[in-house]
């Protein structure tokens, strides 16, 4: 076989015999060629028969199959060298990703540093963050103004120009490998932009593009769909369907009505994106994010998520990168409720995703902040722990979408809580209307027919930042940067207002300090890190002004963040409250994924405990969620322990822990 990636050889065929002249060409071409072709064949015969056999099962094509693996060695060929050799280091360390040493952090490019060669110029301040791996928010070609942040993608080979080119990509996933941090990107595989050249042909009418998406020349099909398919966006995009005037047809848009869904039962969709992952993930990608996979699949009379087809997909999927480019990770975005999760992890013997997103724990996190009682949360980890430690979550607090408050009801119904009244108490609380609110923020989606919205805001909005550093006479929202450099507790002197800011930078700081202590890779929301507010400058832009969720998306504050050393300021004290915590993570193999991990039962609602061990080291952590100091005696009180963060010694019995306070307490 020929070593240049150009001439080659049907795939099906690498299970056979080398033809005369491909063993010539083989014995000329060096030593890691053939080394490498030897691998490629390896891991390919790994994975061929269960491979065709999901293909097959799912498409019965032989010759379309036999293209795939063609492209898929043109693609390893392809792979530049030092890619191939950490995909190598990485198939020997197979847990490379599951250690304490991972931190990420998302970001739109132009809000955090204008383009690709802002963001390079930028790596040192992700370093002073701890952070060792980067999620670049949606960077491909999409048009201005229909583009949902960058999920309607119109090129999948083609970065945004304002943000730069392929080669300024490839120059910042180097210069990141250079300093070991990962790089995430986001592969949007639902849907193309009706901007995407098929969309476009499609909608001229030719059938063979029209057979990439879901066309209909009447509505009697689509009406069948409505029945049973519920709507994500039922506020600014309601309906699964587009009616197209200029095409005399409908066309499926489960999210937005310029977001097309992909035709999967359409070999050459698979194929062909399929194509588009290789070729981004040989761009120097870590991290490929399969948005909205739940989706990808429809089938007539079913709620077209999460069905059967979908896991063969993603099953092959695992096994092209295995083949590939064994050094990328599949991210799943799986939105659900958690026995729709876990099961995009595949099985241990034939796994799907890497890694999913922990969203139920993370939604159970903000009803913990509205409620101060951490029973459910407690339920739900003890759910996560119970889980194989292969399977690795990702851990956020806040991402750039909204919160939908998917909760365990059925738990709450117990405890006299009913889904839709409980749904209300949390969206007034977090408007700050609700409870003993600091928080700020605004709905999302709100369907007046069943009821039902969700949430949007910064981590430091929600915390009670924003209303602070307002009350301080700083002018609200808009100033409310002054108002944070303003904020310090001490400096304010004791005052009211003062408190306040000083009891949500605690709650701030002890959010992150619960979520750095769950196994898995946390993640921290870009802005976070110094408490950026929401930004409602949205409201201005008539591209954005309908979807919320750009109150959370504002512009990286770097006056903030010059502010991140001074200790006097909002964003200091959280900065350095976080840093302190991201070091202590990364010194402390208690937090690799492979501890075991546990809660423990305080007897007071509003604290919980967690607990870990490893390797003879056992670490408990204890997390206040109400404004009042509490004290708790714990059963396994096996003392004594030591504060990690001070050094000093703490007997268990009892303990206090201050107002939205927190303990790490290593048993001595
Ligand atoms: C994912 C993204 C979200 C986007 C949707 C459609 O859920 O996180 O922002 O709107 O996919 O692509």
């Amino acid at each position: 076989m020929s070593g240049n990636g150009h001439n080659l050889t049907p795939g099906v065929r690498m299970m056979e015999e080398e033809t005369e002249l491909e063993r010539v060409e083989n014995m000329k071409s060096d030593k890691q060629g053939t080394d490498g072709q030897k691998r490629y064949r390896e891991r390919f015969g790994r994975h061929a028969d269960e491979f065709r056999w999901l293909y097959m099962e799912l498409y019965d094509n032989g010759s379309m199959f036999a293209e795939l693996c063609d492209h898929m060695e043109r693609f390893y060929a392809e792979r530049k060298a030092d890619l191939k050799s950490a995909d190598l280091e990485r198939e020997a360390h197979k847990d490379w990703y599951k250690q304490n040493h991972m931190l990420g952090m998302m970001f739109y490019i132009d809000n955090f540093a204008g383009n690709m060669q802002g963001v390079k110029s930028r790596l040192d301040y992700i370093e002073k963050c701890n952070v060792n791996y980067i999620h670049l928010m949606p960077f491909l070609d999409t048009t201005e103004g229909r583009s949902d942040g960058g999920y309607a993608v119109s090129d999948f080979r083609k970065v945004q120009e304002k943000l730069g080119t392929m080669e300024d990509l490839e120059d910042l996933t180097d210069a990141c490998h250079k300093r070991e941090i990962y790089v995430c990107m986001d592969f949007v595989m639902n849907h193309t932009s009706e901007d995407h050249e098929w969309a476009r042909r499609a909608r001229r009418g030719e059938g063979e593009y029209m057979s990439r998406y879901f066309f209909y020349d009447s509505d009697e099909i689509p009406g069948q769909y409505e029945k049973t398919v519920p709507q994500v966006f039922p506020t600014t995009a309601p309906g699964n369907f587009t009616w197209l005037p200029d095409a005399g047809h409908y066309v499926m848009t489960t999210f937005y009505p310029y977001q097309w869904d992909l035709n999967y039962r359409n070999p050459r969709v698979f194929n062909e994106m399929m194509y588009n992952f290789l070729y981004l993930a040989n761009r120097g990608i870590d991290i490929i994010r399969i948005d909205a996979v739940p989706y990808i699949w429809k089938e007539l009379h079913t709620s077209c998520r999460n069905l059967k087809q979908v896991h063969t997909i993603v099953r092959m999927m695992r096994m092209i990168s295995e083949i590939v480019c064994p050094g990328v990770l599949l991210l799943g975005e799986v939105v659900m409720e958690p026995e729709k999760v876990v099961p995009y992890f595949g099985t241990v013997e034939k796994p799907e995703c890497h890694m999913l997103y922990n969203v139920t724990t993370m939604a159970t996190t903000w009803h913990t902040v509205a409620t101060r009682d951490v029973r459910l949360l407690k339920k739900q980890l003890d759910i996560v722990n119970s889980l194989p430690k292969e399977y690795i979550f990702l851990n956020y607090l806040r991402c750039h979408d909204d919160i939908g408050w998917g909760l365990d009801y059925g738990t709450l119904l117990a405890e006299g809580m009913e889904e839709r009244s409980h749904k209300q108490y949390l969206n007034d609380y977090f408007q700050g209307y609700a409870g003993a609110s600091n928080s700020r923020g605004e709905l999302y989606n709100a369907d007046p027919v069943t009821g039902d919205a969700r949430f949007c805001g910064t981590t430091a909005s929600m915390c009670g930042i924003e209303k602070a550093g307002s009350e301080q006479g700083t002018g609200g929202a808009e100033r409310a940067g002054d108002g944070q450099e303003t904020g310090g507790a001490e400096r304010a002197g004791g005052n009211q207002t003062a408190g306040a800011m000083e009891k949500a930078i605690r709650l701030d700081i002890m959010l992150h300090a619960y979520m750095f202590m769950q196994s898995g890779i946390p993640v921290l929301y870009s802005g976070d890190e110094i408490g950026q507010i929401n930004d409602y400058t949205y409201k201005e832009d008539p591209g954005k002004a309908a979807d919320s969720r750009y109150l959370h998306r504002g512009r990286m504050d770097w006056t903030l963040a010059e502010k991140i050393w001074d200790s006097s300021t909002v964003a200091g004290k959280l900065f350095q409250g976080l840093s302190q915590l991201e070091q202590l993570r990364k010194r402390e193999k208690v937090f690799a994924s492979n501890a075991d991990a546990w809660t423990v039962e305080t007897g007071e609602r509003a604290v919980l405990c967690m607990g870990r061990y490893l390797e003879g080291v056992k670490v408990l952590g204890l997390f206040n969620f109400s404004e009042y100091d509490k004290e708790v005696v714990l059963s396994q009180a096996d003392g004594p322990y030591v504060d990690m963060l001070s050094g000093e010694e703490r007997e268990l019995i009892p303990i206090v822990i201050p107002a939205y306070g927190f303990y790490y307490l290593k048993k001595k």
